[in-house]
């Protein structure tokens, strides 16, 4: 029983960093984490997510859903960065768990954050298809018929069913091409894209105030009274249920939003690759979480008062900036065009990262054992993991060519408020069993700041719903089957401690 509990010594952590060091070239200094950041952070959460949020569960009100969100991310990051600065190496959460909480809960942590990076990349991928579609209307005036960009579980206005998501596999192609390359020449690209989001997310902001319509924000949250949407798929949207209005609606939209957020703890999987990361992590992950929460705040109270909420669950459902201001703002075809553009690049930065971060996290698991070797194997040019980046691609493709995103995003979400959860716990328990380890960055007002993000994001976790969690069960099962059936065997952890 014990040894489900082995723990990596922390020492043994920061050798192996300094051996792997050789692998993976340190090239990031803080400027490129905090882009690093914006560009994992501004996606499909806010472009995409935000309309569902609001459509379903929230109304104007996605705003407190937002400040909510970003709450249990603050209180998450503050944990994270006392981590991230302390065991400066690739893995993320997955690794600071091993060494604190030890070999099971990091496996369970490590295997959810494949439900954090390569389904958020996969949503994130479906966003990017609603766009291009929506450009080539604009531009082309031609679409990808709806069955070749939309998952089977999808049907159009006129009754058509999907079959494969085509768009969205292409995009993951292109950018395992490019990652398989190197983080070097990722990193460069992102930061000019990072530059382009910030300054649309600025623009819709500043010209969208100028169109808001105060009926539109009246009442701010939605009434139970709300009403019945019948939706193309045979579902139905019944306001009057509990986590469609009211306070609940709120809470429940916080657990979709929350995706917005995702991302800032990418960062701290690029520790192998960053300059002097005990100072450059803490600054990379909680600067760009600052600078993302107050965007959002305004963007989604624009994005409400411009449309009604109820637009965004049907003929706003897609691509539903681009919607907002080509029915409500005349004359801004021009911004509509600008804004697809740039979401169609900020998007890729989103992907770019969310893969990256996948790769390392597996990267570290194989190192230890709990996944085959090979996916530690680093590309004899590149430097780069490209067997675990060709797994991801497939993995990826799976899920954005034939889900639906409002499944394959909310799953993002539960799986990373899961995460976070542990990550929270996990400095609690640090502190208790290695009080000695220098802390770079400290967690303030510990226990308060660890308790209230386990319970703030938890309280995410329930706005979810019994569907999401039952989602959340089954991941979790083939995990364990897989750590049973595999890892148990070949954990050099385990193999250590039995010398
Ligand atoms: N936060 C990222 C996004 O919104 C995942 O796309």
């Amino acid at each position: 029983m014990s040894r489900l509990f082995v723990k990596k010594p922390l020492g043994q952590l920061l050798s192996e960093a300094a051996e792997t060091e050789k692998g993976l070239k340190r090239t990031l200094t803080a400027g490129s984490l905090v882009a690093l950041g914006i560009g994992a952070i501004i996606g499909a959460g806010i472009f995409v997510r935000t309309a569902a949020a609001a459509g379903g569960h929230a109304g104007p009100a996605v705003t407190l859903s937002f400040i909510i969100a970003a709450f249990g991310c603050a209180l998450a990051g503050l944990c994270y960065a006392e981590f991230a600065s302390m065991i400066p190496i690739a893995g993320s959460a997955y690794t600071y768990s091993y060494a604190t909480l030890g070999e099971l809960v990091a496996w369970i942590i490590g295997w959810d954050l494949v439900l954090e990076y390569a389904l958020g990349a996969a949503t994130v991928a479906i966003g990017w298809s609603q766009y291009l579609n929506n450009l080539l209307a604009t531009v082309f005036h031609f679409t990808i018929p709806f069955e070749w960009s939309h998952s089977p579980f999808q049907v159009s206005d006129a009754g058509v069913h999907g079959i494969i998501n085509l768009p969205a596999i292409f995009i993951l192609l292109m950018l395992t091409l490019l990652l398989i390359r190197g983080t070097q020449e990722s990193a460069m690209v992102n930061t000019i894209i990072v530059i382009v989001k910030v300054a649309i997310v600025l623009l819709f902001i500043v010209l969208g105030w100028h169109f808001m319509n105060p009926a539109n924000h009246t009442p701010y949250m939605i009434p139970a009274d709300a009403g019945v949407v019948h939706m193309n798929d045979g579902s139905v949207v019944d306001y009057s249920q509990p986590r469609h209005h009211g306070w609940l609606g709120v809470l429940a939209g916080a657990g979709v939003v929350f995706f917005a957020f995702i991302g800032f703890d990418a960062v701290s999987t690029a520790a192998q690759e960053t300059k002097n990361p005990k100072k450059a992590m803490p600054i990379g992950i909680l600067v760009s979480l600052a600078i993302c929460t107050v965007l959002y705040i305004l963007f989604s109270h624009v994005l409400t008062g411009v449309a009604p909420y109820k637009d965004f669950l049907k003929a706003g459902s897609e691509a539903s900036v681009a919607y907002a201001i080509d029915t409500y703002m005349h004359g801004y075809g021009w911004l509509s065009l600008l804004i697809t553009v740039a979401i169609l690049a900020g998007f890729s930065s989103v992907i770019l990262v969310m893969l990256l971060g996948q790769t390392r996290v597996f990267y570290s698991m194989a190192n230890d054992g709990l996944v085959p070797a090979t996916f530690a194997k680093l590309h004899p040019k590149y430097r780069t993991p490209y067997k675990s980046q060709w797994l991801f691609f497939v993995f990826t493709a799976i899920f954005g060519g034939f889900i639906p995103d409002h499944i394959v995003g909310n799953m993002t979400s539960i799986g990373t408020l899961f995460a976070f959860v542990l990550v929270c716990i996990g400095v609690l328990v640090m502190r208790k069993s290695n009080p000695e380890v220098p802390r770079p960055f400290k967690t303030p007002l510990v226990p308060v700041v660890p308790i209230l993000g386990a319970l703030v994001c938890g309280s995410m976790i329930f706005g979810l719903g019994e569907e999401n969690w039952l989602r959340l069960g089954v991941w979790l099962l083939v995990g364990f089957i897989i750590y049973f059936g595999y890892s148990v065997k070949h954990s050099k952890a385990r193999k250590l401690q039995q010398q």
